[in-house]
């Protein structure tokens, strides 16, 4: 849940800047303290601290190395051991300060390791489990082995999750970096540059070229060269594709916003337009894979897990089979005596490194070799897809801002995608059905766009309106509870607000109770099947005095003239549109919680004590 990154050139370049910036874009991996390594003239310079990257760059020039420095390495923190102070932050370095590791990950048997170099006399400073790999590599190299043998030989030793990036101060152009379930990639500039990070846009401004590597794969990067090998077979390099990413910098930066949750709110219309475009022979394989199945499961976390509630909705409208949804971390737990060999796991993920979700289908897999896993992801060649029989990409672009937003809907949408393709393999609507349902997907980019032109002034109102509440509902029925508990995690999340998002009719039994006069409920009522039981529903609330606040879509009448205050969704009330309302309602709540954190005087691209990928479980 870390950011690295790390540059060697032969270029006049100033490194410790171009490593400020690159973990400057990768802070919503973890931003409780940030450190940089240069390797200069035989040494190694470091400069690190806690708090966010700019604070710290205020206090002691992040940046501030000789010119001549042609390597450095760069580290923004997420603390897992030890709490975020200067000295456990990272670079770490080895006894004689030679050799500086900077790590994403956790290594699981730490302990040990420390208590057998503790006993070869080593000096430990820091409370991190990383400091033990520059010890370990120390170690290794009184072995009169090259540094690359010592790496390996020390990561076969550790247990656990890494990415790491090594450099010493012997060996002024080299960086290692290697990896097992932590994202790491290189980028290239043939012949000048070369680049690792754990994501791309660290890099991007200066190269789309790159590898990915692969768990217990090894990297030796050199100015603008790099060889790969095996962490089991290291005698010998190996040879690996070389990618051109398509993003662009511009959707790696903030592009004039405040924010990148609001840039990327705003960017959900194209994310959509682009995730419509995904072939149909990708999407009927998908689909296939389903209509065979004997038992089907879904699971994700957090955000992704809520799209996963509205997917399994909308599929099995069509599908004619249940679809078990279960949230990742429980999925083991959940299936040990029952997972049948002929299943097939819907996995989502945005990052595709959410390492509950790697576990969950990894273990399955292993359970039953037979289960398929589809997978959902934003991320080409991300861990998941390592662990899955078919793939679908989301078209979403790159999402710096912790919150999930624009990858959320086209989540909802890729799913719906493959809920028409098995409508038309089943042939159970007309082609003329079919195509109203495709009409209604296609119009929802213009339908965000005009509502997120026309509705900000509202929402902000009722953002200042709610601003003494400390908490509130979302109510909802049928496939908008999936909205309803995206909105509660928005809230949660930037604005620091305990809302929940909750079932209408299960909230009688037990939180109606804490309903008073004027204490604010949000339906989200979409015309559907479940509408007039909804009705229903926000009657009990406002006879007990609730401030009724809906979100409706344009022409409503009834819940719109029931309510206090009410958000109307630019879409037609049919139920063509109707079953995709997640895609439409949830910005309008993603909005709300922006606004919201703002209010509170919150960074919403950094909320408390999180990150965007959660690779420890
Ligand atoms: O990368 P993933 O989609 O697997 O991440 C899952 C959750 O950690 C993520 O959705 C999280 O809940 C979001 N930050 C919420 O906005």
């Amino acid at each position: 849940m870390c950011g690295i990154f790390g540059i060697t050139t032969n270029q006049n370049k100033p490194v410790g800047k171009i490593a400020l910036e690159a973990i400057k874009r990768l802070e919503y991996r973890g931003y409780d303290s940030c450190g940089i390594v240069t390797q200069y003239e035989s040494q190694l310079l470091v400069k690190k601290d806690a708090g966010k990257i700019e604070e710290i760059n205020q206090r002691i020039k992040l940046d501030d190395f000789p010119n001549g420095s042609r390597l450095a390495l760069a580290h923004t923190r997420w603390a897992t051991h030890g709490p975020p102070t200067k000295i456990n932050s990272h670079p770490h370095l080895d006894c004689d300060d030679k050799i500086a590791v900077i790590h994403n990950g956790i290594l699981e048997n730490f302990i040990e390791l420390k208590e057998e170099m503790l006993s070869k006399g080593h000096v430990f400073k820091s409370e991190t489990d990383t400091e033990i790999i520059p010890h370990l590599i120390e170690e290794n190299l009184k072995k009169n082995v090259d540094l690359k043998d010592a790496v390996v030989n020390a990561v076969k030793k550790c247990k656990g999750a890494y990415g790491l990036a090594i450099c010493h101060a012997d060996y002024p152009d080299t960086i290692i970096a290697v990896r097992r379930e932590s994202p790491l990639i290189v980028g290239i500039e043939e012949g000048k540059t070369t680049y690792c990070a754990s994501d791309i846009p660290a890099f991007l401004p200066y190269t789309r070229n790159c590898y990915i590597l692969e768990d217990d794969e090894i990297a030796i990067l050199k100015a603008g060269t790099v060889e790969f090998y095996d962490v089991y077979n290291s005698n010998f390099p190996k040879k690996k594709d070389l990618h051109h990413v398509e993003w662009s910098m511009d959707a790696a930066e903030k592009g004039g916003y405040e924010h990148f949750m609001l840039k990327e709110i705003y960017e959900e219309p194209d994310a959509l337009r682009r995730t419509l475009k995904v072939t149909n022979d990708s999407l009927k394989d998908f689909a296939k894979s389903l209509l065979s199945a004997e038992n089907i499961y879904i699971t994700a976390a957090g955000t992704s897990f809520y799209a996963a509630l509205a997917g399994k909705f909308i599929i099995t409208k069509f599908l004619g089979k249940y679809i078990q949804a279960i949230e990742c971390s429980e999925f083991k737990t959940e299936l040990i005596n029952s997972l049948e060999k002929d299943s097939v796991i819907i996995a989502i993920s945005q990052s595709g490194e959410t390492i509950d979700l790697i576990e969950a289908i990894r273990w399955a897999k292993d359970y039953q070799a037979s289960v398929k896993i589809l997978s959902i992801t934003n991320i080409v060649g991300s861990s998941i897809t390592r662990h899955s029989d078919k793939i679908l990409i989301t078209q979403a672009g790159p999402e710096i801002g912790v919150a999930a937003t624009k990858t959320f809907v086209t989540q909802v949408l890729i799913q719906s995608l493959v809920a028409l393709e098995i409508a038309k393999l089943r042939k159970i609507e007309s082609q003329n059905e079919i195509q109203k349902y495709y009409d209604a997907l296609h119009s929802i980019p213009e339908v965000i766009e005009r509502f997120l032109t026309k509705s900000v002034d509202l929402i902000k109102y009722i953002v200042r309106n709610l601003e003494k509440n400390l908490n509130f509902f979302f109510l909802a029925r049928g496939i908008s509870i999936a909205t309803a508990k995206e909105g509660g995690l928005k809230l949660k999340e930037v604005a620091c607000r305990f809302i929940e998002g909750y079932s209408a009719a299960h909230a009688k039994h037990g939180p109606i109770s804490l309903v008073r006069e004027g204490y604010p409920i949000i339906f989200i009522a979409p015309p559907d099947e479940t509408y007039e039981r909804l009705v229903g529903n926000l009657m009990e609330f406002k006879s007990r005095g609730g401030k009724i606040i809906s979100l409706v879509v344009e022409d409503d009448k009834k819940i719109g003239d029931l309510s206090d205050i009410t958000i109307r969704i630019p879409q037609p009330g049919d139920k063509y549109h109707s079953l995709f309302s997640p895609i439409t309602f949830v910005p309008a709540l993603q909005l709300l919680a922006y606004y919201a954190a703002l209010e509170h005087n919150l960074d919403p691209d950094k909320p408390l004590n999180l990150a965007k990928t959660v690779t420890v479980h």
